[in-house]
C-alpha cells in the first residue's frame, strides 16, 4: 500500500486515543479548558457516568464566533501567544483536546465572549462539523458531549458501571478542585448533586487550608504538615498527610 495522509477525522480519532480513555478524561480536559478561561465557577452533569451525556458549564471569559469556528479544528489554541513551549501559562497548549473529543462523541459548544451582546453554538458530530448559529447563553461557555465513543465501539466496551465512572469523575473533579480553592465546583450525576464546593473567600494560604478541610474533613488539617519546596526547575507547596492519619477503604 503506498503512503499517504492520514484523513484529518481518522487522525484525530487516533489522538483522542491516547487522551481519552473514559468520560473523566473528556470532563478533565473541558474543566481545564474552563480554567484555563478564568472561570469562578464550574459546573459538571453527568448522565449514566457520562457516557451519554457530560457537560461542562463556566462564567469564564467565552468566545466570540470566530473563535468558536477555530476552537474545534486542530492544532487551534490560544493559549501559545509567543510560540514558546519554554513558557507555558495555561493547563493546556496543544489544541488538540476538543478536535478529539469531538472525533469520538457529539459536542456541542456554546459560548458568548465577554463584553458581547451575543452568543453562538456549533455542533460537530463524529467530526462532521455544523453550521455556527446564534445561541441564547448568558455567559460564559457550556460544552455538550454526549454518544461518547459512538464512532469507536472497541472503546465503548471498555467503560465499566456508571457509578464507577461517575466515581473517576468525582475524584478527578476534586483533585483539581484541591489546587484551585477561589473556584467553586459542583457536580450533578443523574440529578444529584455529588459535588458540591463553594469558592473559598479570603488569604490563598486559608483558601487552600479550608477547601483540603470541604474535601478531606475537618480533621485532615490536624493531621497533616505543611510543605514548600523550589529549585531552579519548579515550586512545590502544599499539605502532607502524617503517617499516622489514615483511612480505611474497601481495599485494607
Ligand atoms: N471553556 C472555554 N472557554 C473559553 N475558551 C475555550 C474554552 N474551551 C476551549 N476554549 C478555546 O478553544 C481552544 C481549543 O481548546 P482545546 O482544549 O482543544 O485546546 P487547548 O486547551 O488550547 O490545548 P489542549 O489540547 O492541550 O487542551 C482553546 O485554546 C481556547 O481558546
Ligand atoms: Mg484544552
Amino acid at each position: 500500500m503506498p503512503i499517504r495522509i492520514l484523513p484529518s477525522n481518522l487522525v484525530n480519532q487516533i489522538a483522542a486515543g491516547e487522551v481519552i480513555e473514559r468520560p473523566s478524561s473528556v470532563m478533565k480536559e473541558l474543566v481545564e479548558n474552563a480554567l484555563d478561561a478564568g472561570a469562578g465557577r464550574i459546573e459538571v452533569t453527568l448522565e449514566n457516568g457520562g457516557k451519554t451525556l457530560i457537560a461542562v458549564s463556566d462564567d469564564g471569559k467565552g468566545m466570540s464566533r470566530d473563535e468558536l469556528a477555530l476552537a474545534v479544528e486542530r492544532h487551534a489554541t490560544s493559549k501559545l501567544p509567543d510560540d514558546d513551549l519554554f513558557n507555558i501559562q495555561f493547563l493546556g497548549f496543544r489544541g488538540e483536546a476538543l478536535p478529539s473529543i469531538a472525533s469520538v462523541s457529539r459536542l456541542c459548544i456554546e459560548s458568548r465572549a465577554a463584553g458581547s451582546n451575543e452568543g453562538w453554538q456549533i455542533s460537530v458530530s463524529g467530526g462532521q462539523k455544523g453550521e455556527i448559529l446564534p445561541s441564547a447563553i448568558q455567559n460564559g461557555t457550556r460544552i455538550e458531549v454526549r454518544d461518547l465513543f459512538f464512532t469507536t465501539p472497541a472503546r465503548l466496551k471498555f467503560l465499566k458501571a456508571d457509578n464507577f465512572e461517575t466515581a473517576q469523575c468525582v475524584d478527578i473533579l476534586q483533585r483539581i478542585a484541591m489546587a484551585n480553592p477561589m473556584v467553586s465546583f459542583y457536580l450533578y450525576g443523574d440529578g444529584k448533586k455529588k459535588l458540591g464546593l463553594n469558592a473559598c473567600q479570603g488569604e490563598l494560604f486559608d483558601c487552600r487550608q479550608q477547601r483540603l478541610a470541604d474535601i478531606m474533613g475537618s480533621e485532615f488539617t490536624e493531621n497533616s504538615v505543611e510543605i514548600a519546596a523550589e529549585n531552579e526547575f519548579c515550586t512545590i507547596s502544599g499539605r502532607v498527610g502524617l503517617p499516622t492519619y489514615h483511612k480505611a477503604n474497601s481495599l485494607s
